[in-house]
């Protein structure tokens, strides 16, 4: 059965890191994938999910099943963290949260969710998007199409061409969004923009599908989620897709979480049930690990305000580093205006080079970033960046 295979290529992403981690030189420079590193180019755990596996540990008494709905507790206080306390869909009981593996458990939970209701069904996503979002929607039997987004010579969003498009959809078609730290662009709708969005979903009456992958990595928890919180408010139905891979820095934990609202509470009931029986099919039940840490965290006061400071640590970092290689690339002669750097958020923006410069930053100076010039702004430090400018100004 094996002989008519063909061999799949290499992911874009993750295959880079393959490839960095294979690279002897001592100054390579990996702004590839989306993890962050600190200023030593390390990913290490946060002190407080330490604390909280410790007190797994101590306290954990069984192993027994959760069940496709995973960690209840995690649940209701990734819905808290989603919404804020007192948003309109928890206070009508109408959303209903299931524990997944990591964001892109969730999206493909989402995915099958979108399929059960209607077979076939088509989603919209932004141009550019993540790469791993085709791939994943089309594997569950979606047909993916695309929006306008990013503006690649203005370096800016192309809203105009964005709501002209989505004034197009169907309204039995579904409309995926990045809550916030677009990716790969790093280029964010403001809360104008969202309500000028949010409107066009209630009188188009698509589907919004909202990935949060990054909350609390652009300005801060509660401003990360505006325009979600937003979206949820305007329309009867809405599907989210989170993550505490970055925020929580639980990567390998795989966790995060999807959330189904309905129209009403019953329906909500309804659709919970169609998610369960999705989940049963695909990996029967989610990891319990990462979510006992994340409950852990938000349940006390004292761990969920080091998660605050710590997140808050990673956050201004990058947005300094946006800075600081906007200022090295001035200081090292290039005139090329590379200032749209500084006005986009979350982990990533483009670099705006072309493929060759790419893979020339890499062959000649081992610096590691995705084909489109995708930039993983963590990667950055003060120890690194000198030779990230000069490099990229002899690229030029
Ligand atoms: C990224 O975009 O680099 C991250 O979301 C990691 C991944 O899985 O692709």
């Amino acid at each position: 059965m094996f002989a008519s295979l063909k061999a799949s290529p290499a992911d874009p992403i993750l295959g880079l890191l393959a490839k960095y981690n294979q690279d002897t030189n001592p100054k390579k420079i990996d702004l590839g994938v989306g993890v962050y590193k600190n200023e030593g180019g390390e990913t290490t755990v946060l002190n407080c999910v330490k604390k909280a596996e410790q007190h797994r540990t101590d306290t954990e008494t069984s192993k027994v099943y959760l069940g496709p709905t995973g960690s209840t507790l995690f649940n209701t206080e990734m819905s808290k963290l989603i919404f804020g306390e007192n948003h309109k869909v928890l206070n009508e009981n109408r959303a209903r949260t299931v524990s997944t593996p990591g964001g892109t458990g969730a999206l493909r939970v989402a995915a099958e969710f979108i399929k059960s209701c209607k077979a076939g069904a088509t989603i919209w996503v932004s141009n550019p998007t993540w790469a791993n979002h085709t791939g994943l929607f089309e594997a569950a039997g979606l047909t993916v199409k695309t929006y306008p987004y990013y503006d690649y010579e203005n370096k800016t969003l192309d809203f105009d061409g964005m709501l002209a498009a989505l004034k197009q959809v169907s309204a039995d078609d579904a409309v995926l969004f990045h809550a916030c730290c677009h990716n790969p662009s790093g280029m964010d709708l403001n809360n104008e923009q969202w309500q000028q969005v949010a409107e066009l979903a209630q009188s188009v009456g698509f589907l919004p599908v909202i990935d949060m992958a990054y909350q609390g990595f652009g300005q801060g928890l509660n401003e990360d989620a505006y325009g979600l919180r937003l979206m949820a408010e305007s329309v009867d139905e809405t599907v989210v897709c989170s993550s505490c891979s970055k925020n929580f820095g639980l990567y390998r934990e795989r966790i995060g979480a999807c959330t189904v609202i309905g129209a009403t509470s019953l329906q909500a009931d309804i659709a919970y049930s169609v998610v369960l029986a999705v989940v049963r099919v695909i990996y029967s039940m989610p990891p319990a690990h990462g979510a006992a840490l994340v409950e852990t965290i938000l349940t006390s006061d004292e761990l969920r305000n080091e998660w605050y400071v710590e997140l808050a640590q990673m956050r201004d970092r990058i947005n300094g580093n946006r800075q600081l290689i906007v200022d090295k690339l001035i200081e090292n002669g290039v005139t090329r205006d590379f200032s749209f750097i500084t006005k986009q958020a979350g982990m990533f923006s483009f670099l705006g080079i072309t493929p060759e410069q790419v893979q020339q930053l890499q062959d000649e100076y081992s610096i590691y970033m995705v084909g489109s010039s995708r930039m993983s702004i963590a990667g950055i430090a003060n120890s690194n960046v000198d030779y990230l400018a000069q490099s990229i100004a002899k690229v030029l």
